[in-house]
C-alpha cells in the first residue's frame, strides 16, 4: 500500500513539474507569437514614441527604460590622452566618453562637444547623417523626407524632428511589430557583401537588428536631383563591406576609393575614423561561430511572474551573468566576471603600447615636416601611420571587441604597433638625414597637455555648447512637444552628465 502512495506522489509532483514546464515554453511562445498576433501600434507609418508602444508591450518597454541606468560619463580622452595626439584636427580630440544605456544616446550627441554649438539649421560642424544611430525618428524621418533627402544637410538642420532616443522602431516594424531592419544602408551593405536578403535566418536577424549602427560606416558623398529638379549632394551613410568584413578588407575599400575622414593637423597623414565595428570584430569570435547572436547575451529570456520575455534592458552581460551566460556554461558568476577582466587587460596592455607608438609617430612627423623633410621622404611614412592607426581603432572602437573577439582584437593591436613602431623607425631616418638626432617628441601625458599640443580650446568649445543648450536646443524640444513628436514624461527624468562642468 505505501509503495502506491509513493508512487503515485512521485507520479503527480512529475506531472505537475511538466505541467509546470510546458506551461512555461507555452508562455514563452505566447509572448514570441505577440510579434506574429501583434497589436497595430499604427496603421499606416513609423511610430517612433516608444511610450506608445509601451503601451500594447509594457514588459518590453519597462526593461527598455531600464537602460537609464547605465548613466556614467567616462572621459576617455582624461583616461588616455594619447587619444587627443591620435584624433588631432577632428571631432574625437574634443570630446569622447565611454558609451552608455540607448535611452541616452541623444543626450550623448547632443552634449559631445563634438556637435559643437549651432545656432541655425544650416551651421555647426556636423552633418545629418550624425542622427544616423541615434534614435527612432530617423527611420520616420527617412521614410517623409527621402534616403538622400534625409542626408542632406546640417545635423542641426532636423533637430526638432529627432528626439526619441533609440527605442522600439528601431528595430521593429510598426504595423507587425516583427523584427526588421530599419536602416536602408545595412540591406545595401549586405547585398553588396553578397548575402541573400530572403535568406536571412530569424537568429541572424537577432544580431543584424544590432548591426544597423554597431557597424563600421562612412558618409559617402551622393549627388542627387530633389524633387524641384535642383542638383543636390547628400553624404550618406555606406557600410565599406563590398571587399569583405575584416579591417585590411575594409582598408583595401577605402584606399582603392581615395578615402580619407580627416588629414591629421600634426603629421598631415590623411587618416580613416573607425567608428563601433562590433559586428564584424563579433563574427570573427567563437560565439558567433557556436551560433549565437548579440541577442542571446544583450537581451536574454527573462521570467516574470509566469510570462517570460527577451529583456530589454540591453547593458554589459556582466550585470546579469546568471540569464546571459549561465544558461550555456556552468561555471560561477565569480569565474566568469574573472575571465573577462582578464581578457581586458590583456588587450589593455597591447591597447596602451600601440596608442603611444602610434601618438609618437605623429610628433614625430611634424617635427620633420617643420625641419623640411619632403613630400617623397613623408609619403611612405605617412602610409605606414594611415594603416597602423586604422588597424588599432577598427580592433578597439567597438569597446566589446575585447571579448567578442579576443583573438582578432589582439592580432590587430599588435599589426598596429608593428607599423607604427616602423613608421618611427623611418622617421628617426628622415630626421637624421636633415641632422636632428635624438629628437625627444613634447610630453602628452594629461588630457590638458595633449588638447594643448592638438590646439583644441576647450573652454570656447563649453561655452559655444552651454549657448546652444540654453538656446537653439531648448526650441527644439519644446517644438517637438508641441508637435507631439515628443510625448515621452520618462526622457524627463534622466540625468543629464557631460564630461565638461554644466
Ligand atoms: C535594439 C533593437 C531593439 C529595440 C530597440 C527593441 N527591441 Fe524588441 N526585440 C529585439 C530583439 C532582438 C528581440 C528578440 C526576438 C526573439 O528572440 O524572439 C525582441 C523581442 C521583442 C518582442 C517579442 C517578445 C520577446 O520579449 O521576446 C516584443 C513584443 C518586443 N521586442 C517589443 C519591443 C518594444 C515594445 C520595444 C520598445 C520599448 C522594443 N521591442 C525595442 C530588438 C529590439
Ligand atoms: C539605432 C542605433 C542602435 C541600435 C539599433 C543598437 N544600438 Fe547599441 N548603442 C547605440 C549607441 C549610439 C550607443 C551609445 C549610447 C550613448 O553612449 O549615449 C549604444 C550603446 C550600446 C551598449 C552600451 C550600453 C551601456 O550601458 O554601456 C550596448 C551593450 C549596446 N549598445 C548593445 C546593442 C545591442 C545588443 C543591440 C541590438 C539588440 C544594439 N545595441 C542596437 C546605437 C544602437
Ligand atoms: C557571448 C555573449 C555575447 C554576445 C553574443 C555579444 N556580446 Fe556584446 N558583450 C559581451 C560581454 C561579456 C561584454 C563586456 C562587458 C563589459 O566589459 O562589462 C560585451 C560588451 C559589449 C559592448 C560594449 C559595452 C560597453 O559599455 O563597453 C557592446 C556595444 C556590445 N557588447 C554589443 C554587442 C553586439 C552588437 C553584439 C552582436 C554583434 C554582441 N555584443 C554580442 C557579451 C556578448
Ligand atoms: C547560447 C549559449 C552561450 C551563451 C549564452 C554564452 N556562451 Fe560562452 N560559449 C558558448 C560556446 C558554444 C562556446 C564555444 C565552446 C567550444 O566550442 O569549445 C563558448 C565559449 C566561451 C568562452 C571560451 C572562448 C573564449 O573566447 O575565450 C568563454 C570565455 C565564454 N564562452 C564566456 C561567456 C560569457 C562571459 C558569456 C556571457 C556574457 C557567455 N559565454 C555566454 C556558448 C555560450
Amino acid at each position: 500500500m505505501k509503495r502506491y502512495v509513493l508512487i503515485i506522489v512521485v507520479v503527480v509532483i512529475g506531472v505537475a513539474f511538466m505541467g509546470y514546464m510546458l506551461g512555461s515554453i507555452g508562455t514563452k511562445k505566447d509572448e514570441k507569437a505577440l510579434l506574429n498576433t501583434a497589436p497595430v501600434i499604427k496603421e499606416k507609418g513609423i511610430e517612433a514614441r516608444s511610450d506608445v508602444w509601451g503601451e500594447s508591450y509594457p514588459n518590453q518597454y519597462d526593461t527598455w527604460k531600464m537602460t537609464s541606468q547605465s548613466a556614467k560619463i567616462e572621459d576617455m580622452l582624461e583616461k588616455y590622452p594619447q587619444l587627443v595626439i591620435l584624433w588631432a584636427g577632428y571631432g574625437f580630440s574634443k570630446d569622447y566618453n565611454s558609451p552608455r544605456g540607448h535611452a541616452f544616446a541623444l543626450q550623448s550627441n547632443r552634449n559631445t562637444l563634438r556637435t559643437g554649438g549651432p545656432t541655425g539649421a544650416d551651421n555647426g560642424p556636423m552633418p545629418m547623417a550624425c542622427w544616423a544611430c541615434k534614435s527612432s525618428d530617423v527611420p520616420r524621418l527617412m521614410a517623409k523626407e527621402g534616403k538622400n533627402e534625409f542626408f542632406t544637410g546640417k545635423w542641426a538642420r532636423a533637430g526638432s524632428e529627432i528626439v526619441n532616443p533609440i527605442g522600439c522602431a528601431d528595430c521593429h516594424n510598426t504595423q507587425t511589430s516583427q523584427l526588421e531592419i530599419s536602416r536602408p544602408y545595412l540591406t545595401r551593405a549586405l547585398e553588396a557583401s553578397g548575402v541573400e536578403l530572403d535568406k536571412i535566418t530569424y537568429q541572424e536577424m537577432r544580431s543584424l537588428a544590432c548591426a544597423q549602427c554597431h557597424v563600421e560606416y562612412y558618409f559617402r558623398p551622393t549627388p542627387y536631383s530633389n524633387q524641384d529638379g535642383e542638383s543636390k549632394t547628400a553624404a550618406v551613410v555606406t557600410l565599406p563591406w563590398a571587399k569583405g568584413l575584416t579591417a585590411e578588407a575594409m582598408e583595401e575599400y577605402y584606399d582603392e576609393y581615395g578615402f580619407s575622414d580627416w588629414t591629421h593637423s600634426l603629421s598631415d597623414t590623411p587618416l580613416l575614423k573607425a567608428q563601433h565595428p562590433g559586428y564584424e570584430m563579433f563574427v570573427t569570435g567563437i560565439h558567433y561561430k557556436r551560433g549565437l547572436s548579440c541577442a542571446d547575451c544583450h537581451l536574454p529570456y527573462t521570467q516574470k511572474g509566469s510570462i517570460k520575455f527577451s529583456t530589454h534592458h540591453i547593458q554589459s552581460p556582466l550585470d546579469d551573468i546568471a540569464n546571459s551566460c549561465l544558461t550555456c556554461h556552468r561555471q560561477s558568476e565569480e569565474e566568469f566576471r574573472n575571465i573577462v577582466k582578464e581578457k581586458l587587460k590583456r588587450k589593455d596592455q597591447l591597447h596602451v603600447i600601440a596608442m603611444n607608438s602610434l601618438a609618437t609617430a605623429h610628433l614625430n612627423a611634424k617635427k620633420a615636416w617643420e625641419i623640411g623633410a619632403t613630400e617623397e621622404e613623408m609619403e611612405p611614412v605617412l602610409q605606414m601611420i594611415r594603416s597602423g592607426q586604422w588597424l588599432w581603432d577598427f580592433s578597439i572602437a567597438s569597446h566589446g571587441s575585447f571579448f567578442h573577439a579576443p583573438e582578432e582584437t589582439l592580432r590587430l593591436l599588435a599589426v598596429a604597433n608593428e607599423k607604427a613602431q616602423q613608421a618611427n623607425l623611418m622617421l628617426t631616418g628622415v630626421l637624421a638625414a636633415h641632422d636632428v638626432l635624438n629628437y625627444q617628441v613634447p610630453d602628452f601625458s594629461t588630457k590638458e597637455k595633449a588638447q594643448a599640443l592638438a590646439g583644441v580650446d576647450l573652454p570656447m568649445l563649453i561655452e559655444e555648447k552651454l549657448e546652444f543648450k540654453n538656446g537653439l536646443m531648448k526650441l527644439w524640444l519644446e517644438e517637438a512637444v508641441r508637435e507631439e513628436r515628443l510625448t515621452n514624461k520618462f526622457l524627463d527624468t534622466l540625468p543629464d552628465n557631460a564630461s565638461y562642468p554644466q
